[in-house]
């Protein structure tokens, strides 16, 4: 009996010290210390211009949870998201690529990138919309960003690219949208459907060396970078860096880039676009004349 209650004191005992040992930094007082590598940034959109100096407290506040004290996208938050289930991981600041850009494959964002980009946040992702904030307030972020890498001193913001008019979305036109996408092997990567399960689709990896899984055209209306077909133009013809998603420009005319957009949206069965409507109406008026999209036999054969 003596023995039981001495082993019983001895192990609460020694949870008691646990405990005391596990809580006491508890206590301590948190201080963030940022990792900025330059002095500080300013950040221009439309007539706003943001300080890094008064981005600090916000990113603080905000960021810092997921995007971490370095900006190297490792907060606390970061090991929940699995890229495995289709979650990206936070952005990682310190080496200034960036996927939303209106800017050439390569270069860095323009300030007003940046703004779009954490103003309407990252769908599918775990990266909130800031519409809440202020303007000022978000360009003070853009401004702060900034300061995680040197980058931003040695190189400036790519010129952004020019989009043409568009034109009518005619059936013509979506129609030769579907020839590109099976001749850029769009296809390999998004599936022949769109639905991200093309044959290269479960081996893709970013440039961390985590899994990413291609965009799914059958589900939802918004893109990670935007909504609107000016949106999409920009995507397949900037690329998004850092991702296995290629830019387009030098092998995509600036006018054919039209009819993909609209084939595209062609694939956005759950949303019953216009351009959907015009395909499927000329398809029931030609049976049997479309080639599937996918791997074709060999000319030849
Ligand atoms: C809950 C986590 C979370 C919080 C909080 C968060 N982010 Fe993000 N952020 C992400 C994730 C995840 C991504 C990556 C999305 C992707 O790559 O698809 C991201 C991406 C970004 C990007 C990349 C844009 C691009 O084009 O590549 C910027 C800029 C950004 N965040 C800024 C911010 C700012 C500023 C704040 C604070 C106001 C913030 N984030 C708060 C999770 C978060
Ligand atoms: C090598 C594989 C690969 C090829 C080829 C490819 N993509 Fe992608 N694409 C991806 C991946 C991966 C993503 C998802 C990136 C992400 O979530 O950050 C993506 C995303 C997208 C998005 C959505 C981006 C967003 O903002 O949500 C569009 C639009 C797109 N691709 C269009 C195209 C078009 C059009 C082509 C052919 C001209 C093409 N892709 C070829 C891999 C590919």
């Amino acid at each position: 009996m003596k023995s039981i209650t001495s082993v019983v004191a001895f192990f609460f005992g020694s949870l008691g010290l646990a405990l005391a040992a596990g809580t006491t930094p508890c206590f301590a007082q948190i201080d963030i210390h940022f990792h900025a590598v330059t002095g500080p940034m300013e950040a221009r959109v439309g007539g706003l211009t943001g300080h890094s100096s008064d981005g600090k407290a916000l990113y603080r506040r905000f960021c810092v949870g997921c995007h971490g004290a370095s900006g190297d996208g490792n907060g606390e938050n970061a090991i929940w998201f699995d890229p495995t289930l289709g979650f990206a991981k936070p952005r990682d600041f310190t080496v200034a690529v960036f996927k939303c850009r209106s800017t050439p494959s390569g270069t860095l964002p323009t300030d007003e990138d940046l703004f779009d980009a954490l103003t309407r946040g990252f769908v599918t992702t775990n990266m909130p919309e800031w519409r809440p904030l202020s303007g000022l307030d978000r360009a003070d972020l853009v401004a702060f960003i900034k300061t995680f890498s040197l980058r931003w001193q040695t190189d400036k913001a790519g010129t952004p690219i020019a989009i043409p008019p568009e034109p009518p979305a005619k059936i013509e036109s979506i129609l030769h949208g579907r020839e590109l996408f099976q001749k850029m092997e769009c296809w390999k990567c998004h599936g022949p459907e769109g639905r991200g399960d093309g044959p290269s689709a479960a081996t893709l990896t970013d440039s961390k060396g985590n899994p990413i899984r291609p965009y799914d055209f059958t589900t939802g209306e918004r893109f990670k970078c935007g909504v609107s077909n000016r949106d999409l133009y920009r995507i397949f013809m900037t690329g998004l860096d850092g991702t296995p998603m290629p830019s387009f420009a030098d092998t995509i005319k600036p006018e054919e880039a039209w009819d993909l957009v609209h084939f595209l949206r062609t694939l956005q069965v759950s949303i019953k676009t216009p351009e959907l409507a015009t395909f499927k109406q000329w398809v029931s008026a030609h049976p049997g004349q479309l080639k599937p999209i996918g791997q074709q036999a060999p000319s030849g054969n």
